[in-house]
């Protein structure tokens, strides 16, 4: 005899998600402790939809860091897991994810090794497989892009903090990552690098998330914010409510600059 399964014992069709669907980002539980046993995380949730960009403040020592280098694996073994476009971050998967999330590193001489500027701009798209003129192509319009195309033949050690920023940018938009993540990228630059670096990322058709101390330049270009304060998401929304909201603000040490009223600007 043949039994007729009841409706409700039919498991549903399994839908394909849209890609639309699948987040660019999504941290669930992370908690990390650091080798010598201090804890930076303690369970972050952050999920963020693709061509967002997203602003993480909180005040030194927050963990903010610590969260960047769990995006691409650089560090590993807490609790919780990230993900990536879908693809969870762990060992077997790390090639392919970092091919898609390009990290701006809080200190650029984390990120700058060879002996001269080309040679570090080429690295990334080299070890992806570009060789000859198209190599040269796409180290040549990173460097555009930064306005350090005259450099190329410099070595990365020779030249200012804020230059080797630029350098740094370089390197990752020469990647041409799905999702860009910076650690405070505004730091150290000149005002017209600064401008210029937020017109590169409103341009890219990328999901940003930017760590930043430069609250202005998250209102500017990130139409929300994360506030991450010792080592857990205090607050989440839109930049200018954030911005606006004193206790929220006083009580994570987020201070903004002298006359600036986040009021008083109109953001898209
Ligand atoms: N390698 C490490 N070993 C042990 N503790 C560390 C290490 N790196 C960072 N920490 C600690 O982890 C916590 C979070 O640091 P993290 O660098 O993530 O902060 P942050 O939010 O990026 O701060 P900042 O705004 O100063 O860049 C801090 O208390 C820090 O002292
Ligand atoms: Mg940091």
């Amino acid at each position: 005899m043949t039994r007729t399964p009841s409706p409700e014992a039919v498991p549903p069709p399994k839908i394909p998600p849209s890609p639309e669907a699948v987040p660019s980002l999504e941290v669930t539980g992370l908690a990390y402790a650091y080798p010598d046993g201090h804890q930076a995380l303690f369970g972050v949730d952050l999920t963020v939809a693709p061509g967002e960009r997203v602003a993480l403040l909180g005040p030194n020592g927050a963990g903010k860091t610590t969260l960047v280098l769990h995006l691409n694996g650089i560090l590993s073994g807490g609790v919780g897991s990230v993900a990536v476009a879908g693809l969870a971050v762990e060992k077997r998967n790390l090639a392919e994810i970092r091919r898609r999330v390009g990290i701006v590193f809080q200190d650029p001489d984390d990120q700058l090794f060879m002996p001269t500027v080309r040679e570090d701009v080429a690295f990334g798209p080299a070890a992806a497989g570009l060789r000859g003129a198209e190599l040269a192509q796409r180290v040549q319009e990173a460097l555009e892009q930064v306005g350090m195309a005259g450099f190329a033949d410099r070595p990365p050690h020779h030249l200012s903090f804020g230059q080797r920023r630029r350098v740094a940018v370089a390197t990752v938009l020469a990647m041409r990552p799905e999702i860009l993540v910076l650690d405070e990228p505004s730091s150290n630059l000149d005002p017209a690098s600064r401008r210029e670096l937020a017109e590169i990322l409103r341009s890219l058709d990328v999901t940003v998330l930017m760590v930043t101390h430069d609250l202005p330049y998250a209102l500017e270009l990130c139409s929300r914010s994360v506030v991450l304060s010792e080592g857990v998401i205090a607050a989440d929304g839109r930049t200018q409510d954030l911005l606006c909201d004193d206790a929220l603000m006083r009580a994570h040490r987020l201070e903004l600059p002298f006359g600036f009223d986040p009021r008083s600007v109109t953001v898209a």
